[in-house]
């Protein structure tokens, strides 16, 4: 019996569903774990720099393209009191940090991760703390990131060497709110008051920042949906994006199940994008609000050995999962359902990006190196810029325990019109076998392949690791050809592709 499966789709150069935002490849550094400490931070290394930023770990942040990094949490945020981490280091308290119960050195704060990003040419996503402070402390570091000088904040920071505002323009208005296990956690209607009147004291010190609102912390959560409607209602006037946050895992060894996860998000995005249409509709506002996607990953690996970390601990080893190429295939679905709806998905970030549940590896004092799900990642990135195509697909199907008429296709397809080139993405979830791809292009007669990149294992279970660090690695080694405007390909089974396209000059 053949295991090879079927899938059809057309491309035609004039059906698109939008620009990407490159936003939308976005990361997350929370201070947890060996995220900072140990992960982008550490003075001690062979490669630090003379800040202490580990240059073998930023040049993998700059492989990655990310335009944004989420800062400084997550839960973390939530109990955060940002004055803690300006001025002389010397003088910086230590905390008991309550959220993932360790201690918190405040050697990296603000003006540090500034620093950071602008070495590894990013942009910071700022967030201010609504579980245990709210309106004033976030006008305070409003004046203190934003302001010029002249004011006591601003001329705080100045004393502290930053003469020039960070003007960061993309803030979080909280993190997680909903959740019972965030510090100073709210009902809707308490959140969304809140939300407003921080939003309100910030826009005052800085009228061109864009403001995400927190939504459910997952789709999951009891108070979803009526959750998101309320702080709508309350913040429409002053916010420009809802966060949605979604994590997935292979606790049952599933794989098939797990692979079809990704029709969780789509469906959790198609939710979200019809409570901000509600409402819209509700106050006749001209205005649409987008989605913040800033968190979305992998996350199960690591729960136990979590479970067994000492408390207080300086930068521990939480949240560590080590990746396998099936979490990379997932992960690849995951970003092909957040450009599937790039008309409204505006913001997205990869959760998150070293050490803790994150695309890039390090050993404290050793080395770096990329887990599984760098490559999807960084391949979106780098070859997902420019317009969404609208594809058909016709692919055969299977059912999995949670999810019926799953496609083994996942596909998506980017057209950049500045370089003249065409990349499809697809994931193939066929366990069994290869799928028979075939692709109609329409209005593609100039174009020919340039590559085919495959990542793909014999184990599904395969990892990187610091012995093994090119264990999974993409290979250009796939058979796509193009024949008579249709390109032509056994997609390998369980795999990530790549089929990239350029005109011909
Ligand atoms: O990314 C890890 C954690 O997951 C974040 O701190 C929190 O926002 C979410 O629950």
């Amino acid at each position: 019996m053949t295991h090879i499966r079927k899938a059809e789709m057309v491309l035609e150069k004039d059906y698109r569903i939008s620009e990407v935002d490159p936003r939308l490849y976005g990361s997350f550094v929370e201070h947890l774990g060996r995220a900072v400490y140990g992960g982008i931070y550490e003075p001690g290394h062979q490669t630090a720099d003379k800040h202490g930023f580990r240059e073998d770990v930023a040049s993998l942040v700059k492989e990655l393209q990310v335009p944004i990094v989420r800062y400084p949490g997550g839960n973390f945020v939530s109990g955060y009191n940002w004055e803690d981490g300006v001025g002389p280091k010397e003088q910086r308290p230590r905390r008991t940090e309550l959220a993932w119960r360790t201690i918190e050195t405040n050697e990296v704060g603000t003006n540090e991760f500034a620093q950071w990003a602008k070495k590894v040419g990013t942009d910071v996503m700022m967030a201010i703390n609504l579980g245990s402070r709210g309106v004033d402390a976030a006008r305070n570091f409003m004046e203190y990131c934003n302001h010029p000088g002249g004011s006591y904040y601003s001329d705080l920071r100045i004393s502290h060497g930053v003469k020039e505002p960070h003007n960061f323009k993309l803030w979080c208005l909280g993190n997680e709110m909903d959740g019972p296990w965030q510090i100073g956690a709210k009902t809707a209607y308490e959140y969304g008051r809140l939300a407003l009147e921080s939003a309100k004291v910030m826009r005052g010190i800085d009228p061109s920042i864009e403001l995400v609102a927190c939504g459910s912390s997952g789709r999951g959560m009891p108070t979803f949906a009526e959750w998101e409607a309320t702080v709508l209602d309350l913040t429409y006037d002053e916010v420009d994006y809802v966060s949605l946050h979604t994590y997935y895992g292979n606790r049952d060894n599933d794989t098939a199940n797990f692979l079809a996860r990704s029709l969780d998000m789509d469906q959790f995005i198609h939710s979200v994008i019809a409570i901000c249409d509600y409402a819209k509709a509700k106050k006749r506002s001209k205005k649409d609000i987008h989605l913040s996607f800033d968190e979305w990953n992998v996350w199960f690996h690591s729960n136990e050995a979590d479970r067994q970390i000492e408390p207080w601990s300086i930068a521990p080893p939480q949240l560590e999962d080590i990746y396998t190429l099936e979490d990379a295939l997932l992960v690849g679905s995951m970003l092909i359902s957040l450009l599937r709806r790039a008309d409204r998905v505006k913001i997205a970030c990869l959760a998150q990006l070293v050490n803790v549940i994150a695309p890039i590896m390090t050993e404290t004092g050793g080395a770096a190196w990329r887990q599984t799900i760098f490559y999807p990642f960084m391949h979106a990135s780098v070859f997902g810029r420019g317009v969404v195509l609208q594809p058909v697909v016709k692919s055969d199907k299977y059912d999995s325990k949670d999810f019926t008429d799953v496609p083994y296709l996942d596909s998506i397809a980017v057209l950049n019109e500045e370089k003249d080139e065409l990349t499809v993405f697809a994931v193939n979830r066929n366990l069994e076998g290869g799928l028979d791809f075939d692709c109609h292009l329409r209005g593609f007669e100039d174009y020919k392949i340039v590559e085919h990149i495959v990542l793909t294992h014999d184990d599904l279970k395969a990892t990187n690791t610091a012995a093994q660090p090119e264990n999974v690695v993409p290979r250009a080694n796939g058979n796509s050809r193009l024949e008579a405007g249709h390109i032509k390909s056994m997609l390998p089974k369980a795999s990530w592709n790549v089929i990239r396209l350029s005109r011909n000059k």
